[in-house]
């Protein structure tokens, strides 16, 4: 008889080249602790059900306790010709206890074997992704609460377009980063049900406990369909879709701070822990970090697109190509967890220097608006006012001004209503304040949001 787990059925020992294609040890063992607490929970369930002996129970969860620890300090010897994580672990469990060993599978396929792990893994990750977007977010606060003086344009189109405040902008990201940890979490609260029960694809005619080995290991409830269950990773692609969304965002902080920390914008720079000089130019400071940030979300975004390419077409339930799961959402979780931590180091180290910021504030006319909407308050249709602040705008650009450095008479040439109150509203602080709306810039407004973010962080400590 072969060795193998299935070797009754087989005379022939399967092609080395065939055992090399599909062993997945390599890259599942990353699985092995969920796998040994779903075992565990498996078989005390077993025995409270009167399937296995007590005695047959305690072995095997003094065994697999015992392999949890030797996995923990990297001494298991992983076995590619035992194929998998699953196997790997029975037969070594089996090894150290003997017979009891093999009733540890009883009313188990590793079907619902490593759906179970993948969901375990999951929300797992998901957790340790949300710890770390609010890790980032606490960094955004700090920063946030420091800069509500520092104005700066705000753009669209990339073109200066109205004043805000830096801690405005920065929550805008806070903002964005908020949304993607709701996205991982309600992802989670969708994955969390208990496969185990489902066996290879048709249920088992062993009484088991569904509900005990889903509340012993923390799901919310036992899947409800085991066609499904072992034959379904959409928990995978909602996980990894989230993740995506999340390196997206990551990628748009990434490049605002590749652009300010060019020379022609300026307005922060990396510290040197987070830059990387030239090789050949003695004077470059480059945003390498931000850079990598950026391009790793087309590694993300990659991985998504596998899962979803994965499972199109797939007839239920279990298939093979489901094995291949695994790579993209281990590397997807990596990949977002280092660029979370890495923004962190980028925007905690950071200089933003204020100073530039209020020399683009000055040049670009980001005070158009307020020209329009001051003659608009008078009377002066909208459309009209913005015409002439249009052409007061092409004015300054022909004598090389600002519009706060027209005269008045200069600005009465276009309207006969313009008065001396008209040079304080142009100003940028001005500007901000008068736009106190919830969500606006103005200062009570983001100072509650910075205080509101705090407190919302302080709740999920
Ligand atoms: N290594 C397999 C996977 O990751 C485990 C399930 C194998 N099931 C099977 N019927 N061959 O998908």
């Amino acid at each position: 008889m072969s060795d193998k787990a299935w070797g009754g059925r087989f005379d022939q020992e399967l092609d080395a080249l065939a055992a090399r294609f599909s062993a997945s040890v390599d890259f599942d063992q990353r699985l092995a602790d969920q796998d040994v607490r779903g075992s565990i929970a498996h078989v005390r369930m077993l025995a409270a059900r009167g399937v296995v002996s007590g005695a047959d129970a305690d072995a095997i969860v003094a065994g697999l306790s015992q392999l949890r620890e030797e996995i923990a300090a990297g001494e298991m010897p992983w076995d590619p010709a035992l194929e998998d994580v699953h196997m790997n672990i029975e037969t070594r469990l089996t090894a150290r206890i003997g017979e009891a060993g093999k009733r540890l599978h009883t009313g188990r396929s590793r079907n619902d074997q490593v759906a179970t792990d993948m969901r375990l893994w999951t929300r797992e990750a998901i957790d340790d992704t949300a710890r770390r977007i609010d890790r980032l977010l606490g960094v955004l606060a700090t920063r946030a609460a420091e800069s509500h003086d520092h104005l700066l344009p705000g753009y669209t189109h990339l073109q200066r377009a109205q004043p805000v405040r830096l801690s405005h902008h920065l929550l805008a990201w806070a903002e964005m980063l908020e949304r993607d940890r709701g996205r991982l979490l309600d992802a989670r609260a969708r994955l969390n049900e208990c496969p185990l029960g489902s066996a290879a694809l048709a249920g088992t005619t062993f009484p088991l406990d569904r509900d005990a080995t889903a509340a012993a290991l923390g799901f919310d409830r036992p899947t409800r369909n085991s066609l499904d269950a072992v034959g379904s990773r959409d928990f995978l692609l909602e996980a990894v879709g989230a993740l995506s969304i999340c390196a997206i965002h990551l990628s748009r902080v990434a490049e605002e701070l590749v652009l300010w920390s060019s020379q022609e914008f300026a307005f922060v720079e990396m510290s040197d822990a987070f830059t990387t000089g030239s090789s050949i130019m003695p004077q470059k400071k480059n945003p390498d970090m931000a850079e990598l940030v950026r391009g790793k979300t087309g590694r993300v975004v990659g991985h998504l697109v596998s899962l979803m390419m994965l499972m199109k077409a797939l007839p239920l339930a279990y298939n093979r190509d489901m094995q291949e799961d695994k790579p993209p959402v281990f590397d997807a979780f990596d990949t977002v967890r280092d660029s979370l931590d890495v923004l962190a180091g980028c925007l905690d180290s950071a200089r933003f220097d204020r100073a530039r910021m209020a020399e683009a504030l000055r040049r670009g006319f980001v005070e158009a608006t307020e020209v329009a909407d001051w003659l608009a308050e008078r009377g002066v249709p909208f459309r009209d006012a913005h015409h002439v602040s249009g052409r007061l705008v092409r004015r300054c650009v022909e004598a090389g001004k600002t519009l706060p450095e027209l005269t008045l008479d200069e600005l009465r040439e276009e309207h006969p209503s313009f008065d001396e109150s008209i040079f304080a509203a142009l100003d940028a602080e001005t500007a901000i304040e008068r736009r106190a709306l919830v969500g606006g810039p103005a200062k009570a407004q983001v100072e509650a949001q910075v205080a509101a973010l705090r407190a919302r962080l302080a709740e999920r400590a």
